[in-house]
């Protein structure tokens, strides 16, 4: 009965490009919007709601509806805040801004030079609750929250707590996508009162030193998910659950895995404007221009031939550039250029910087966050590094994939999902992988992707990999034919959100809402 009628969905995250973006929750929370509302047709209420807090800088349409509401703060005057929320036609749903610009129009989204603002619970516990107060007061009502993150935890909060017997917001069922689970949100027991809450009030255990807000999110939240089944697999495990494996354990088959989708309109090099070249599955020639026009842009010989190895992420310690800067030495010396685009500043890239100021010949190591040149890194490269300690997805490497730059990732979560490693499956195979987070294992496998995309001339026995005609090389007499159809069928892969992804996501709705009601 469920599946005939039509559902009324609201997205509440902290990120969502192109408007806030810090890592992969940007892309997912924008991308499924749009996938989840044209692969539904009358199945969804339409436009899909996306709330996200009015950070600094994002620029509204000055004739966009905006409203006043006021909600429960415990610092507000009289226990209440005025705050607003303004309605921007986005790209296939209706972005909502929750506006207060104590709280968000502020030089970071999380903290800033000193840290985490020391005031994030409050400042997550308004816009949460601000998103529940606007969905409330409407028609149809809300069928499910699918909340993001540890920054949606105090959602929850509120829908168990004062807006419990609330007639919209108390049926509505939540599903929590969990993309990180490094970061839970922790509040001390002394910044409860944030969030309008104290240990013992019936929410809180009255024993808790704390409240971590990610868990919070998954005891509460009727179903929970991450974003490969790989990673959903690894979370129930010490090594991987951060902490929270025993809740993940706890919910039994209401927690599993979705693997993410691309936005593969968004990326695509056959109608990508920035890149230098155009170019497909069909013509792969303007990949050579896009190869060119990347080492000119970072400082390297245009007509270098070498093998350029690349890696784009955030300077996370999650994303392994320390095994990158361990292992760069060595990959120098074999005659590999790298080329580095790290954003944000928490993780340590020391001894890159030094080997970028002494072979910027081979190095290029670039400590910013830029999206054009993001687009020309994985065209232009002819090898894509994703080495991280975790994944629950990545993003990389499919846009790589697309891209025809075939990965060399670190086998765990969403990488071992999508990257299948041409050493093993010689037939089938789209990139690279190893296991043992260690500059080693990197370098093993960095030393199997230049055995397929520069086997020593003349070879094609063992050094090329021991596989029939593996060295030959095609008529243009630079790649093998192994080497074309293995970044051929990276190319070929379908990761478009509408096929799997959206479809599997509706399904949850739909168990969500069962299980809500249920109870
Ligand atoms: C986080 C994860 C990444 C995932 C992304 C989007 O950034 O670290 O693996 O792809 O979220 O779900």
């Amino acid at each position: 009965m469920l599946g005939s009628v039509t559902l009324r969905i609201a997205f509440i995250a902290a990120e969502c490009e192109p408007w806030a973006k810090t890592g992969g929750l940007a892309d997912v929370v924008d991308a499924l919007a749009r996938a989840v509302g044209e692969v539904a047709g009358g199945a969804v209420h339409r436009p899909i709601d996306v709330f996200l807090p009015r950070y600094r800088g994002i620029e509204v349409p000055a004739d966009a509806p905006r409203r006043r509401l006021g909600v429960p703060d415990p610092f507000g005057s009289n226990g209440w805040t005025s705050l607003a929320v303004v309605d921007v036609p986005g790209n296939g749903y209706r972005l909502r801004l929750i506006d207060h610009p104590p709280a968000f129009d502020r030089d970071g989204y999380y903290g800033d030079a000193n840290g985490d603002y020391p005031d994030n619970a409050w400042r997550f516990g308004l816009f949460g609750r601000a998103a529940l107060e606007v969905l409330r007061g409407e028609d149809p009502p809300v069928d499910v929250l699918h909340v993001h993150d540890w920054h949606t935890g105090p959602v929850l909060l509120a829908r168990d707590g004062d807006l419990r017997d609330d007639p919209v917001i108390g049926r509505a069922a939540a599903l929590l996508t969990v993309h990180n689970l490094a970061y839970h949100g922790w509040t001390p027991a002394d910044r409860l009162g944030q969030l309008g809450r104290s240990p013992g009030d019936g929410l809180i255990p009255s024993d808790a030193d704390g409240l971590d807000l990610l868990r919070t999110g998954i005891e509460r939240s009727e179903l929970v998910n991450t974003v490969s089944p790989g990673f959903a697999a690894e979370a129930l495990t010490p090594a991987y659950g951060m902490g929270l494996d025993s809740a993940l354990l706890a919910k039994g088959d209401q927690f599993f895995g979705i693997l993410n989708g691309l936005d593969t309109d968004l990326w695509d090099p056959a109608t990508d404007r920035v890149i230098a070249a155009r170019y497909d599955r069909g013509d792969r020639s303007g990949k050579a221009l896009a190869r060119r026009d990347l080492l000119r842009r970072v400082g390297f010989d245009p007509a270098d031939g070498s093998p350029v190895l690349a890696m784009i992420g955030r300077l996370d310690p999650q994303k392994g550039f320390d095994l990158l800067a361990d292992a760069a030495p060595t990959l120098l010396d074999r005659d590999v250029r790298l080329v580095v685009l790290g954003s944000g500043t928490s993780a340590d890239v020391g001894s890159l910087r030094a080997l970028g100021v002494a072979r910027p010949d081979r190095l290029a190591l670039l400590e910013r966050f830029d999206r054009d040149l993001a687009r020309r890194v994985y065209a232009g490269a002819d090898g894509f590094l994703m080495p991280s300690r975790f994944e629950p997805c990545g993003t990389g490497q499919m846009i790589a994939l697309r891209y025809g730059t075939p990965p060399i990732v670190r086998a765990t979560g969403g990488l071992r999902d999508t990257v299948i490693d041409a050493s093993v499956s010689p037939e089938t195979g789209t990139g690279f992988t190893f296991d043992d987070a260690s500059p080693e294992a990197l370098l093993e496998a960095c030393r199997r992707f230049l055995d397929w995309f520069s086997p020593e001339p003349g070879a094609d026995g063992p050094a090329a990999g021991g596989r029939r005609a593996g060295g030959r090389r095609t008529a243009d007499g630079r790649r093998t034919a192994r080497w074309e159809a293995l970044v051929d069928r990276g190319m070929a892969v379908d990761f478009d959100w509408r096929t799997h992804s959206a479809p599997a996501y509706l399904a949850a709705y739909r168990r969500a809402i069962a299980i809500r009601r249920a109870t």
